[in-house]
């Protein structure tokens, strides 16, 4: 009897180990349910040309004395993917996204439609990726991925995960995108040409917003429930005023304020990074020749003084690189090699709180440093960026001797400890067409997800006093708006 009892518990807890087990391993990502071949995809040959990554030369002022390559190599959809592409019982997200005129999206690479339906507003993906330009531009291209990912739901045969899909019917859907290309659109039109009074990101700024503002859906929900992309911190800086009530998708609220942008409604996103991906990174704490790794700008706008600062105490260092000056054509194999062979990364304020130092940190294993007091990051509800940062206030790392003591401290097992949780949420920050099962796309839609409950009630409140639809326009400035107005 006794030795049936126990016979019974033994299987009953080997059952449930293995089943943790199992959960472990798959939740860390070790395990993949479906492997398919991408790259020289015969069915979709679009899916080969995307990796071509068109470079050209990005005026890109915001960044342009940090890192410049003159080509990207981890372009679109380079890593041949893995994915358990539905996560079964979790209903994808469903978006409604306008069919603007391509002026706002692909019309920016320079694609053109063909023929006059509203199907040809968009390139048939299956066909023809039109490229993003390379090197800086890349970093803020979520605009572009996340639009390529909405676009293929809608081709059951293009193998992807599955954390959104496009829906025809807007009163179906969770969130309402805007596929307006604002990083690309500032990085490649904010100069005012000479026979023009403004420039073409200022105009179709204006345009965007005369366009949303009279749809049925902006009204619904005074544009509570859009999706609105500005990633680089210069792009939308006319249309945002106007369209503060939407969810934006940021790279940091270093220059908006709180009642434009702000952590209950908004979203941060990751940069993609430049450096190289580290696949096969077989490194540990002795290898990595380097304590701590700085490569940027030393003399920066607003902000960024204590660059200089750190640069001061720090330059006498041995086992710690500077890498600054201007960059050019070598400069992301040379930071790539730099990071991968770093104990510790640095990451330091600039002119913004966030910049793409942090994810090439992450992408090339290196335990990132992070100084930066109104730094916001990337789905920080869900992960824990203690487990593989360290984090060291201003005030701090400005006291003599003080970071370099702390960062010399750290043991090589709780350093082991950080890289090894680096090589598993690196995907997290790595953007893929087609998107792969917890890439950065997905990663940002099931972020959009989790602010649905919040944009629904906000949309009910909105709707208390005025059942017309006819609310009047208001105006910002003219209106004091508290936090939960919202
Ligand atoms: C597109 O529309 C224009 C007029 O609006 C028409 O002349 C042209 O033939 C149409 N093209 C196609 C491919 O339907
Ligand atoms: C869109 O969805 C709503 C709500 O489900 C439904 O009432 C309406 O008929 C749908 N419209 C169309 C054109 O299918």
């Amino acid at each position: 009897m006794v030795g049936k009892l126990l016979l019974c518990l033994f299987l009953v807890t080997s059952i449930i180990f293995v089943l943790s087990w199992s959960f472990v391993l798959h939740s860390t990502g070790q395990i993949h349910f479906l492997d398919y071949p991408l790259l020289h995809n015969p069915i979709f040959p679009a899916m080969n040309d995307v990796n071509s990554g068109v470079s050209t030369r990005g005026n890109d002022e915001h960044y342009n004395d940090e890192v410049k390559g003159e080509k990207d190599g981890n372009s679109v959809g380079q890593e041949i993917g893995k994915c358990m592409c539905e996560v079964p019982g979790e209903e994808p997200l469903k978006v409604y996204m306008y069919d603007m005129d391509p002026e706002f999206h692909f019309g920016l690479l320079d694609w053109k439609p063909e023929g006059n339906s509203s199907k040809s507003v968009w390139p048939d993906i299956r066909k023809h990726i039109p490229p993003y330009p390379g090197g800086l531009n890349l970093q803020h291209s979520i605009e572009y991925w996340l639009t390529l990912d909405l676009l293929a739901s809608e081709f059951p045969d293009i193998p992807r995960a599955n954390a959104a899909k496009r829906v025809h019917n807007s009163s179906e859907a969770d969130v309402i995108f805007v596929p307006f290309f604002s990083s690309l659109s500032y990085n490649r039109f904010s100069n005012v040409s000479p026979h023009r009074k403004t420039s073409r990101n200022k105009e179709l700024q204006e345009k965007l917003v005369k366009f949303l503002t009279v749809q049925d859906e902006w009204k619904r929900s005074g544009g509570r429930d859009h999706v609105v992309l500005a990633h680089h911190p210069n792009s939308m800086l006319d249309a945002r005023n106007k369209l503060f009530p939407a969810m934006f998708i940021l790279s940091d609220f270093g220059r908006y304020p709180p009642t434009i942008a702000n952590l209950d409604k908004d979203i941060i996103a990751p940069y993609k990074h430049v450096v190289k991906s580290y696949e096969t990174d077989v490194s540990d704490f002795d290898t990595r020749k380097i304590l701590l790794y700085f490569q940027g700008a030393i003399y920066r706008k607003d902000g960024g003084f204590i660059r200089q600062e750190l640069f001061y105490r720090l330059q006498n260092e041995n086992d710690v690189t500077f890498s600054f000056g201007s960059v050019k054509n070598d400069g992301i194999n040379k930071a790539t090699k730099g990071m991968h062979n770093s104990k510790f990364c640095l990451n330091i304020a600039g002119d913004t709180p966030s910049s793409n130092r942090l994810f090439d940190a992450i992408a090339s294993h290196c335990v990132p440093v992070i100084i930066s007091d109104d730094i916001e990051l990337p789905f920080e509800d869900v992960l824990d960026y203690s487990e593989f940062s360290i984090f060291i206030r201003t005030s701090d790392a400005l006291k003599e001797g003080f970071l370099i003591n702390f960062i010399r401290g750290i043991r090589k097992d709780e350093w082991t400890r950080m890289w090894k949780r680096l090589k598993e949420v690196d995907k997290f920050y790595e953007f893929n067409f087609p998107s792969k099962e917890g890439n950065a796309v997905q990663m940002i839609w099931q972020a959009v997800a989790r602010k649905v409950p919040t944009v629904k009630t906000s949309v009910h409140k909105s709707r208390r006093y005025y059942q017309t639809g006819l609310e009047p326009q208001r105006e910002l400035s003219s209106l004091p708006i508290p936090r939960s107005f919202w």
